[in-house]
C-alpha cells in the first residue's frame, strides 16, 4: 500500500514538473514574445523600445485631413505595433472639400513644400517607416513631399499606404519613389477597405 501511494506521488510530481516545463517554454516562444511588443507598442510612452517579431523598429507616420488615413493608420499600428505619428502642416486645410481641393491645387502646381508642425526626433532608430496619405489630385499631399524631404531614409523600409476616392496608390508611387531615392520602397497598399490591411501585412512578411 506505501508502496503503491508513493509511486503515486511520483507520477505527480513528474505531471506537475512536465506542466511547469511547457509554461516556461510557451513563455519563451515567438507567439508570447511578439505579444508582449505588441501591448507595449500601444502606448507612446514605450515606444522606444517597440520592434516587431523580427527585432525590426516601426514607425507609421500618416497625413489625414478627414479621418479616413487616419483610420487606416490605427488598424495597421494594432496589427504590426511600433510607434505611430500624425503628420501635421503648421497651418491645417479646410475641411471643405472645395476649399481645400482650390489651396491644394495651386500648391501642387507650385510644387509648395508646406511648413510641418509634426518633427520625428529618432527617425534613425526606426528600421521600417509607413508612411500614410490620402491620394489629393492623383498624387500624395504636398505634406507627405515636406516630410519624406525632412529625413534620411536611406537603407530604410519605406511602406505607403492610401486612402482615396477610387484613385489607386499606384498614381502616387513615381512621387513616392523619387522622395525616398536610397530606401526600399515596398509594395504599397489603397487602404480604401480596411479589411485590405491584414492580407497586405501577412503577404508583406510583417504579420
Ligand atoms: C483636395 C482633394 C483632392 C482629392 N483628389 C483625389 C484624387 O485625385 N483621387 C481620388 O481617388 N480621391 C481624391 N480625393 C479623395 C480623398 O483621397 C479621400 O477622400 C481620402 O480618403 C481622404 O483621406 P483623409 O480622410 O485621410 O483626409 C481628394 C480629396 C481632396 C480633399
Amino acid at each position: 500500500m506505501k508502496k503503491k501511494l508513493t509511486l503515486l506521488l511520483s507520477i505527480l510530481m513528474l505531471f506537475s514538473l512536465t506542466s511547469c516545463g511547457n509554461s516556461n517554454a510557451e513563455n519563451s516562444s515567438p507567439k508570447q514574445t511578439a505579444a508582449t511588443a505588441n501591448d507595449k507598442n500601444t502606448s507612446v510612452a514605450s515606444s522606444a523600445t517597440s520592434s516587431t517579431n523580427s527585432g525590426k523598429k516601426i514607425l507609421i507616420a500618416y497625413f489625414s485631413n478627414t479621418g479616413n488615413t487616419q483610420k487606416a493608420a490605427n488598424q495597421i499600428h494594432e496589427l504590426v505595433g511600433g510607434d505611430i505619428v500624425e503628420i501635421k502642416t503648421e497651418i491645417p486645410y479646410p475641411t471643405d472639400y472645395n476649399k481645400c481641393a482650390d489651396l491644394t491645387k495651386q500648391e501642387k502646381e507650385s510644387n509648395t513644400r508646406p511648413k510641418l508642425s509634426t518633427k520625428v526626433e529618432a527617425m534613425d532608430s526606426y528600421d521600417v517607416v509607413f508612411v500614410g496619405y490620402p491620394i489629393w489630385w492623383y498624387t500624395a499631399p504636398m505634406a507627405i513631399h515636406s516630410f519624406l524631404e525632412s529625413y534620411d531614409l536611406s537603407g530604410k523600409t519605406v511602406i505607403p499606404f492610401c486612402t482615396s476616392g477610387g484613385s489607386d496608390i499606384s498614381v502616387s508611387m513615381d512621387a513616392i519613389n523619387s522622395l525616398c531615392p536610397n530606401s526600399t520602397v515596398l509594395q504599397g497598399l489603397t487602404a480604401n477597405n480596411l479589411n485590405d490591411i491584414k492580407p497586405w501585412l501577412t503577404k508583406l512578411g510583417l504579420l
